[in-house]
């Protein structure tokens, strides 16, 4: 990417209320494509109402986003999807009783033939499935078992390829290691840094500063519905991090 390119997502001065409640007052935000961008912020900073505005959920009430330089407004996840913005959602949206080819293709589903002969072309979905996983070294030994037999870090791998196989631009991921144990946790945090080389771009919304400093490369730190801070992960600690989302210490968003 030239370094004259815009950010792949630039947020800014977006506002969204619910009634009475200011989720967003000003949030401004830029997403570097190619780069694992982290979302902190205590419990109601206004995280997840800002994802909903970047996938089409929540229209915001002002401000604007653009997406490679242009202005777009986003009205529905369709919008969002149409630009290869995917989400992984904390609730992962599998199927447990589908088997994981299924899920990888679910409301995506491959056919073959035309008109009245059409039919599902499980063969292709299969193949490609097993690819979809090995390219990015998921772990998961067969496709066709149920997902209902799967460990919570294999599910969370398995929610993530199918993401990065669609949102092909950005993979934007809400606490994709909340329910995890170390070793899983170690897998997830792989596989974000491999989609990264890969290309793509992630949102990762954490509260582990652990986590952050081993696989983000910038921080943006919201407080009470605004952007308090923006920090390069190599210049910054778990600790400053830490005092910044608690408001203990001051933050500056030009720092
Ligand atoms: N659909 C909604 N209707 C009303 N209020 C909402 C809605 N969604 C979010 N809020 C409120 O907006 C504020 C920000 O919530 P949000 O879910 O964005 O926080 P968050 O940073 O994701 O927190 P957490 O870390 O707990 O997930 C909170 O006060 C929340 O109660
Ligand atoms: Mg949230």
């Amino acid at each position: 990417m030239a370094d004259t390119d815009p950010p792949l997502v630039q947020i800014s001065g977006v506002r969204k209320s619910f009634d009475a409640v200011h989720a967003l007052q000003g949030v401004d935000l830029d997403i570097v494509g190619s780069e694992v961008t982290a979302l902190l912020g205590d419990n109601g900073a206004g995280k997840s109402t800002l994802v909903r505005c970047l996938t089409g959920v929540h229209p915001p009430d002002a401000g604007e986003i653009r997406f490679r330089g242009e202005p777009i407004r986003l009205s529905s996840p369709d919008d969002a999807r149409r630009l290869g913005i995917e989400t992984v959602y904390q609730t992962l949206g599998l199927i447990e009783d589908l088997q994981v080819w299924q899920n990888l293709y679910l409301n995506r589903e491959l056919t073959t033939g035309f008109g009245p002969f059409r039919v599902l072309d499980k063969k292709s979905m299969i193949s490609s499935s097993k690819e979809i996983l090995s390219k990015l070294d998921v772990n998961v030994p067969n496709v066709r078992a149920t997902v209902r037999r799967m460990s919570g870090g294999q599910r969370q791998s398995i929610s993530i390829a199918r993401a990065a196989n669609w949102g092909k631009t950005l993979v934007i991921m809400d606490e994709p290691t909340a329910a995890l144990g170390v070793r899983e946790t170690a897998a997830v945090e792989e596989l974000i840094r491999r989609l990264r080389d890969s290309g793509v771009t992630v949102l990762l919304i954490s509260h582990d500063m652990g986590q952050v400093t081993r696989v983000a490369d910038t921080a943006y730190v919201l407080r009470r519905g605004r952007t308090a801070a923006r920090r390069t992960v190599a210049d910054t600690t778990g600790d400053e991090l830490v005092g910044l989302i608690t408001g203990a210490i001051e933050g500056d968003v030009h720092a």
